[in-house]
């Protein structure tokens, strides 16, 4: 028998307790849906309010790029690591188990290789299929001053939309081409730009000045790593990256080309996560490398 909503006596509506209504805890995300809201709380962690995102989507252009010939070898003991995965989505259905817990932020954008003009990229996925693979998030880049800059732009305008509809954010990636001077004045321009036209969050290079560039984008920046640095400096990259303001980072190589990459992603994590000083979690790298 339902049970009939007849005596107050016997409930308890604690009526001098006012209901909750708290803020949602990630930078210029408080007026998304409730779906996009979840679908950023799996990327971004609420307790810290960072990530850790691990890139392994170098494929999509470049082929099997150094440490990621063998994703299924190389890269699945680092996932339980990870907050997010940047992937493909061809790499999420081959390697990556049903069963992972990762947020998985999928490349969304494609079409040149490196023999080709980079920036002519078209988007690489329907919504539909994103949503099949219950991605958290859509990546695309975005080629501020590049060929073809616009279609890159309007690459990402289509997703951002297609993602409104379904509450799927868009992180936009900025591609900073070879002749291009990166530096804060670019930086600022390209991750701003990105945030008006309604990226959810922002993946960009650290930078000098690197606070002037979080401070004029509305939402959440992470880092890309670049280029292999030795452990230390990009330890220390992340430090600064997270100390001017960035939300957290999004490694690639500094990771999966480490000497140890299970040792670096538990250092970054430290950095992220727990505030830790780049020394202190160079040393922690050291110690765990041993193993
Ligand atoms: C950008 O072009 C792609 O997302 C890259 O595959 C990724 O950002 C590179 O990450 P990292 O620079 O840390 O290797």
């Amino acid at each position: 028998m339902p049970e009939a909503d007849t005596s107050k006596a016997e409930k308890n509506y604690y009526l001098d307790v006012p209901q909750k209504n708290e803020l949602f805890f990630l930078k210029g995300s408080n007026s998304y849906d409730w779906g996009m809201k979840n679908r950023l709380s799996r990327i971004f962690d609420p307790k810290s309010g960072k990530t850790v995102m691990l890139a392994f989507d170098h494929g999509y252009f470049q082929g099997p790029t150094t440490g990621l010939e063998r994703p299924d070898v190389t890269i699945l003991p680092l996932a339980p690591h990870a907050d997010a995965l940047m992937l493909t989505r061809g790499i999420l259905r081959t390697i990556i188990p049903a069963a992972s817990r990762n947020a998985i932020v999928m490349r969304a954008s494609g079409g040149p290789s490196i023999l080709k003009e980079l920036s002519h990229e078209h988007i690489a996925v329907d919504i539909e299929d994103a949503l099949r693979m219950n991605v958290s998030a859509m990546a695309v880049q975005v080629f501020v001053g590049g060929e073809h800059e616009s279609q890159s732009v309007i690459n990402m305008t289509r997703l951002v939309d297609m993602g409104n509809r379904y509450g799927v954010p868009v992180l936009a990636v900025t591609a900073v081409g070879k002749d291009m001077v990166r530096d804060a004045k670019y930086i600022r321009l390209a991750t701003r730009m990105c945030a008006e036209l309604g990226a959810a969050f922002v993946k960009t290079y650290f930078v000098h000045d690197f606070e002037t560039v979080t401070a004029s984008c509305p939402v959440p920046i992470v880092i890309a790593g670049g280029k292999k640095l030795p452990e230390l400096e990009a330890l220390q990259m992340a430090r600064n990256a997270i100390d001017q303001g960035a939300l957290g980072v999004d490694m690639g190589r500094n990771i999966f080309q480490s000497g140890s990459p299970v040792a670096m992603i538990s250092a970054v994590r430290k950095i992220v996560h727990e505030g830790m000083k780049p020394k202190e979690a160079y040393e922690m790298y050291q110690e765990l490398r041993k193993n």
